[in-house]
């Protein structure tokens, strides 16, 4: 059982890289392969649009047919058992980055063929249990209210049509910068945001943990024939 865990945060060590890294833990501990994998340690580029994996006579397999430096990465999401993605709020979507990964490997199994009146699935029956975690900066009741679980929500939702099952783990409030003293940024409490990271981040970590533990469980369970 392999397991995939994607930082879409261009910083390492932080709030999204750490909670990925949680669940890989619990994915271990069920028993999982994980591998971690940041995607800004390279320059990616999203979709081009070439179409290839729609046209006529060409096999891709659900693999999208530009051989860049993407490529590897996407062979293993291709094979993962589990996939967990992990991203920062950016104006109410995930990161560039993410969003590139995303469109690269969720567009060539999404299929634009219909068949008995029913949209094929690339993966047929394979079910690939999803995670995705976000971290931000803003609490609870704006996402809810301010529109981002609408806008981020959607890949959670894209992931469970395309995959078969998805969840969602939103990180709040995060410690954003080491010392807000020195940053012009007085609309957030500094004291407040590491009092918080000492306190709710540890539980955010636990929660991440579990879900990649359940995720595992779930590939076991999904795809028993
Ligand atoms: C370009 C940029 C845009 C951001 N936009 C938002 C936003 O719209 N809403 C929000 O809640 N946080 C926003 N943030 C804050 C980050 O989502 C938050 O600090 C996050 O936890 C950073 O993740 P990291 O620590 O893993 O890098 C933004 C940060 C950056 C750099």
């Amino acid at each position: 059982m392999k397991v995939l865990g994607i930082n879409g945060s261009p910083r390492k060590g932080w709030n999204t890289q750490t909670l990925v890294k949680k669940a890989l833990e619990g994915a271990a501990d069920a028993g999982a392969e994980t591998e971690l994998i940041d995607l800004y340690a390279q320059p990616l580029k999203g979709c081009l649009e070439c179409y290839a994996c729609k046209r006529k006579g060409i096999k891709t397999d659900g693999l999208c047919a530009i051989h860049d430096n993407m490529r590897p990465l996407l062979e293993k999401a291709r094979e993962a058992d589990v996939i967990i993605v992990g991203s920062p709020n950016y104006f109410g979507y995930p990161t560039a980055m993410t969003f590139a990964f995303l469109e690269r490997f969720l567009f060539p199994i999404t299929s634009y063929q219909v068949e008995d009146g029913k949209q094929v699935h690339v993966l047929g029956k394979r079910v690939v249990p999803a995670g995705v975690i976000y971290t931000m900066n803003a609490d609870e009741k704006y996402y809810h209210l301010g529109g981002y679980e609408i806008s981020m929500g959607r890949v959670r939702d894209t992931l469970e049509y395309l995959l078969g099952y998805a969840e969602q783990y939103n990180s709040y409030m995060t410690l954003q910068f080491k010392d807000y003293s020195v940053m012009n940024a007085n609309m957030f409490n500094g004291e407040a945001r590491h009092l918080r990271h000492e306190t709710q981040f540890p539980v955010d970590e636990q929660k991440c943990y579990e879900m990649g533990k359940r995720l595992v469980l779930k590939a076991h369970e999904m795809n028993v024939e």
